[in-house]
């Protein structure tokens, strides 16, 4: 079975948008490879942050994951600082990355963009996540689009790697979903959901009540026409409805179309509120009660990071030796 690595970071809430293009595949996942998934919390600290927040954070996220179906039985869910022989592996391929290819990485320019002064950690970013995949001996690393650069440069580091030192790396891909679901904003219904500052009335949290679901939902921006049909173009927020209630439900947007002929845009938004209410609730049930048990939430991510370290800890040994460093006795 493959093995597969993704992470994903504590900063913002989780929106539905996240848990559509992102968690529910991981624990789809979970059915055809062996899994590892990880909190990045170091990843969190390459832009300004606030201590309390991100620790309450990689709480809430790891809660979340857990919740969404993420079954620590099967896989691994693990916090990254917890296991910090990464940051080590990170050090040994920051002497076979080159500042170069490091600075061509597009999520560097675009988040450096404009600051007065940005992190030596923001610019080895992408080392550290080459090293969360690299230690974990990843075959496939499930990303969106905006990743895909990463897990490149990964492997042209394990490549080199294996060329200086000797066959030590396992050499991963990136997957990327066929048919991505973009989920757009309600508000702004050409640009897709994302983090709720920008937009709190445009974004579905995953946690948000079942009145404020209802409320942002039937808020939602149309258009002054009164046809259901799926046209991006032309009606950008009635398609993202309709996109909605398919990914919420499994119809099928011919299906969905046909069910909403002749009724208004009332209606189609009552029942995308509806199928996120259902599709949520579960979720937020089994996340509430792990809320209220912190202790059993701790023990669990404990459990996945033994499990997590004794991987990393044997590639790092492998590295060590590779790499020629003296052994301690
Ligand atoms: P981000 O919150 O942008 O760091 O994204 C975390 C994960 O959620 C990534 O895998 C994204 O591809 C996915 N994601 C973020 N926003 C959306 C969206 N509006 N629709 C679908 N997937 C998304
Ligand atoms: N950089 C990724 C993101 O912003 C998160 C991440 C960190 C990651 N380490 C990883 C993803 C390893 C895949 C594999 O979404």
């Amino acid at each position: 079975m493959a093995r597969v690595f993704s992470g994903i970071k504590p900063s913002g809430e989780v929106h539905v948008g996240n848990y559509l293009g992102a968690v529910r595949r991981w624990v789809a996942q979970q059915d055809d490879g062996e899994c590892i998934y990880c909190v990045v919390d170091l990843h969190a600290m390459t832009v300004p942050h606030e201590p309390a927040a991100l620790r309450a954070e990689t709480r809430r996220l790891a809660a979340l994951l857990l919740a969404a179906g993420i079954d620590p039985d099967r896989s691994i869910l693990f916090v990254q600082s917890h296991v910090p022989v990464v940051t080590e592996l990170t050090w040994v391929l920051n002497c076979v990355a080159t500042v170069g290819e490091l600075r061509r990485m597009t999520q560097f320019k675009e988040k450096g963009r404009g600051q007065a002064s940005v992190s030596a950690g923001l610019f080895d970013y992408p080392v550290l996540m080459a090293a969360d995949i690299l230690a974990y001996d990843t075959d496939e690393v499930p990303v969106g689009e905006d990743q895909i650069q990463h897990v490149e440069l990964t492997r042209d580091l394990a490549l080199r790697f294996n060329r200086r030192f000797g066959d030590t790396l396992v050499v991963p891909r990136a997957t990327v979903p066929p048919v991505a679901a973009r989920v757009k904003d309600l508000q702004h219904p050409t640009r897709k959901m994302s983090k709720s500052e920008e937009s709190p009335q445009g974004t579905v949290l995953v946690l948000d009540p079942p009145e404020v679901i209802r409320r942002k939902v039937r808020a939602a921006v149309t258009d002054s026409e009164t046809e259901i049909r799926h046209d991006p173009e032309a009606k950008p927020g009635v398609s993202n409805l309709l996109e909605l209630y398919t990914v919420a439900t499994g119809a099928t947007i011919a299906e969905a179309t046909e069910a909403f002929a002749g009724r208004g845009y009332g209606a189609l938004k009552a029942a995308v509120a509806d199928a996120l209410v259902d599709l949520l609730a579960p979720v937020q049930a089994r996340y509430a009660a792990l809320r209220d048990d912190p202790e059993r939430l701790d023990d669990l991510l404990a459990h996945g990071a033994a499990k997590a370290e004794a991987i990393a800890s044997a590639t790092m040994q492998r590295v060590r030796d590779a790499v020629g460093l003296l052994p301690r006795r």
